[in-house]
């Protein structure tokens, strides 16, 4: 099965164990732990993106005149957010502020390349990419399986590999923070890191 049919299915059917229904707040709050004034950059923001945006409830609850795009694999649920005003093409230099949250785990290699290139080419110089993703607890490997297992095995990206890749497309780390902790259930931690597109010199 296809990374695409994969999404179209959950979307499609409904499946909220791979996108929990989580309220604007969930995001907000989540993003912000990071204390580099998301919530503050998304009061402020013309315009946003989110990659991998799921059910995009953060993204719907934003006024009209917010330009918001998304980059999402599913056409199921990009015909969706369509439908929402959300714009699924991306513009050149323009966006504010980005996120994504539990979107690039589940990527190969080569689209976790394309996605962070799509973001550093959409965001204006100083514009900000807040990035969450899950790793590795060391001695969980049968538990993650177990929870959050995806079609190829693919569940988890080290911090150092995110921080490597928003750096070969131009973006500079300005925050980070890692080891946030998900509960026993799900015995894997995260991290979340704010990337810069640099000011035009
Ligand atoms: C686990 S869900 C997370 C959804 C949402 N961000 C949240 O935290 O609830 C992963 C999201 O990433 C999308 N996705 C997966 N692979 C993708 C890809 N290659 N390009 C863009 N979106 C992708 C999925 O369709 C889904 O919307």
């Amino acid at each position: 099965m296809s990374m695409q049919d994969f999404w179209d299915d959950v979307f499609a059917n409904d499946r909220s164990e791979w996108v929990a229904p989580h309220p604007p707040s969930y995001f907000l709050e989540y993003l912000a732990r990071l204390g580099n004034g998301f919530p503050e950059r998304l009061a402020s923001a013309r315009s946003v993106l989110d990659v991998g945006p799921g059910r995009a409830l953060l993204l719907r609850s934003l006024p009209d005149s917010i330009a918001k795009y998304a980059v999402e694999v599913s056409e199921v649920n990009r015909e969706s957010l369509r439908l929402a005003g959300i714009r699924t093409e991306l513009p050149a230099s323009a966006v504010d502020l980005a996120w994504s949250v539990s979107c690039f785990p589940h990527c190969p290699d080569f689209t976790k390349t394309v996605l962070m290139r799509d973001v550093a080419d959409a965001l204006r110089p100083g514009g900000l990419f807040f990035v969450e993703c899950v790793e590795q607890r060391p001695g969980f490997s049968d538990a993650i399986d177990e929870t959050i297992r995806l079609p190829a095995g693919r569940y988890v990206m080290p911090m150092s590999r995110m921080l490597e890749l928003g750096r070969a497309h131009g973006l500079e780390p300005v925050a980070s923070l890692g080891e946030i902790q998900f509960g026993e259930r799900c015995p894997v931690q995260g991290y979340i890191i704010c990337f810069q597109k640099p000011h035009e010199s």
